[in-house]
């Protein structure tokens, strides 16, 4: 019987953490997170974020705009946030209408308030083990690996998937872990016999239960970062779950793996974020 490591108790424990150290220290936090659009699933997400910070007890500002915002329109509001004392993270809801050139908007925000931690700087810092924001997903399963006692120095990591979001981060933060790290994606030959040398494997490839056990090796730990409404509206990951998890010594659930740490990891990097502008 794997282990099934609980997202949901986790991520509790990390967004409670936020909430005692913002009320121990007495912090005033604000974070201002912007829709453009209303694109429904955003919209779930949006809201989400707003919960969560008034659980830790922060502030939230939140900008709906119309799907017919321009690029300077939305370029503007963030250039006012960055000058805005009071605001501490800066959260632009992706994806973005086609007409708005997301890369531009993303280097708009000021590294100090890049919560998401999708800015170039924020990026190359991750790169080079320097001081800055890492992207919620993959900071929120290193967390989930930590906290479930899983090693990670000197093991065999493979990730599946390599996008700007979770793939390439989620390298660096393995690396920073010493883990030894392959990236495996659509070009790769003979993907089975590269996965099945992971001794933690963390699929994030957006195909519904495309992982199945020929994929894993016995006892391996297995992180699933996908999340898709599968037969008969039912949520599944990137992973069989229930072809793999009877083979492995840990495995996420989707929900309630994965998804759940991103917007605690949120909370955390806001909190860092005040105190970076306190500093
Ligand atoms: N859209 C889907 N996930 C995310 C996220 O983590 N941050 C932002 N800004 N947009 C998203």
């Amino acid at each position: 019987m794997a282990k099934i490591i609980d997202g949901k108790k986790i991520s509790a424990q990390v967004k409670d953490e936020c909430r005692e150290r913002v009320a121990a220290e007495g912090l005033d936090v604000t974070l201002a997170v912007i829709q453009v659009g209303n694109d429904p699933a955003s919209a779930v997400y949006v809201g989400n974020k707003k919960k969560a910070c008034e659980y830790t007890g922060m502030h939230s500002l939140s900008y709906e705009l119309p799907e017919e915002t321009t690029e300077e329109e939305l370029l503007a509001l963030v250039e006012k946030l960055n000058q805005d004392e009071k605001v501490h993270g800066i959260l632009v809801q992706l994806p973005l209408p086609r007409h708005i050139d997301e890369d531009k908007v993303i280097e708009t925000i000021s590294p100090k308030k890049d919560v998401d931690g999708f800015h170039p700087q924020s990026v190359g810092a991750l790169s080079i083990g320097q001081p800055g924001f890492v992207s919620c997903t993959p900071a929120g399963v290193i967390q989930l690996l930590k906290r479930s006692g899983v090693e990670m120095d000197g093991r065999e990591c493979v990730i599946v998937g390599r996008s700007n979001i979770v793939g390439k981060p989620m390298a660096m933060l393995m690396l920073r872990e010493n883990a030894t790290v392959t990236v495996c994606h659509s070009h790769t030959k003979d993907l089975k016999e590269v996965t099945k040398r992971a001794d933690i494997l963390i699929v994030a490839i957006g195909k519904p239960k495309f992982i199945t056990r020929e994929y894993v090796k016995e006892g391996a730990v297995v992180i699933d970062v996908g999340i898709h409404r599968g037969e008969n509206n039912k949520l599944c990951g990137d992973v069989d779950f229930d072809d793999v998890e009877p083979v492995v010594s840990a495995i996420t659930p989707v929900p309630g793996g994965v998804g759940p740490m991103t917007i605690a990891m949120l909370m955390n990097n806001c909190v860092e974020a005040k105190g970076i502008q306190n500093a």
